[in-house]
């Protein structure tokens, strides 16, 4: 891919301060964006990777919010387009899971927080940056789900039916969006080693249970769901909408076969 193909573009990072979206963040910083991150967590990281991206070259903005509250995602999209000047990428990382319940046995409680986070923050979001990139006439949104937002999965409780919930919303935006050259697509990753799913790779003996399903032999690493991240944002991907792009190994088609 060619340097600095963001160059004088400003992104919205969600769920930046670590792992998929932190990976995202700085990718779209070293080609040349200026980054805005935001997360709900309250460690440190955020500002962390904050200063990473601006050692890359980016300006960077960074807020402590909660993607499921309306208010603060309208906070963080104004003094974004305030102080950028516009709002070119969205790219909905942040997300939770509650492993090792079934949806039979999931709690209000626990659909609330899986729903809330995932479908609701990922709309609210898409929501707020739609209203900017409508006037600009120019925008490329890109929502995290997963390979089991396509089919389901054992013990995610809430978790696939919101991913679910987020390719249908991707393809609703897209086809509203369309004719104001904005582009909305969706990517299904397959297990990816971050902190969310540790439980899957910190032990080498389960890791390499897991591997053995992937025809590609191994999890993702971060980086390479924000390559596809990158492609989608930019101008490369200009004639893609309403797509949902598998980074799963070749897990998904190879399930679909059997
Ligand atoms: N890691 C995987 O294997 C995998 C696979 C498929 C899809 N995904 C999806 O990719 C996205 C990123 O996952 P990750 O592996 O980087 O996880 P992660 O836990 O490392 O990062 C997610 C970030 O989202 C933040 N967050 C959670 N709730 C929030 C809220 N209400 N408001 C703002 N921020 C909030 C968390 O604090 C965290 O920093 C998630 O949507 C996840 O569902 C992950």
């Amino acid at each position: 891919m060619k340097d600095n193909i963001l160059a004088g573009r400003s992104a919205i990072v969600t769920g930046g301060r670590r792992g998929i979206g932190r990976a995202i963040a700085r990718a779209f910083a070293a080609a040349g964006a200026n980054v805005t991150i935001c997360d709900k967590a309250a460690d440190g990281l955020l500002d962390q990777t904050a200063e990473e991206l601006e050692k890359l070259g980016s300006h960077a903005l960074a807020f402590q919010i909660d993607v499921s509250n309306r208010k603060e995602v309208a906070k963080m999209i104004q003094e974004t387009n305030d102080m950028f000047g516009r709002i070119d990428i969205l790219a909905n990382c942040a997300g939770v899971w509650i492993p090792g319940e079934t949806l039979v046995e999931c709690s209000e409680e626990n659909w609330d927080r899986v729903i809330d986070t995932n479908l609701k923050g990922t709309y609210l979001c898409c929501q707020a940056a739609a209203e900017i990139m409508i006037r600009q006439k120019k925008g490329s949104i890109i929502n995290i789900s997963s390979r089991v937002g396509l089919m389901p999965g054992a013990g995610a409780g809430a978790y696939p039916v919101s991913k679910a919930g987020i390719i249908m919303m991707t393809r609703q935006f897209a086809l509203e969006l369309a004719s104001c050259r904005v582009r909305v697509n969706a990517i299904a990753p397959g297990i990816v080693k971050t902190d969310f799913n540790l439980q899957f790779w910190k032990d080498p003996a389960i890791e390499r249970g897991i591997s053995d399903m992937v025809p590609l032999g191994r999890l993702a690493e971060p980086e390479e769901i924000a390559q596809a991240a990158l492609f989608l944002a930019s101008d490369d991907a200009s004639y893609i909408t309403g797509e949902v792009l598998c980074v799963d190994g070749g897990w998904s088609p190879s399930n679909s076969l059997k």
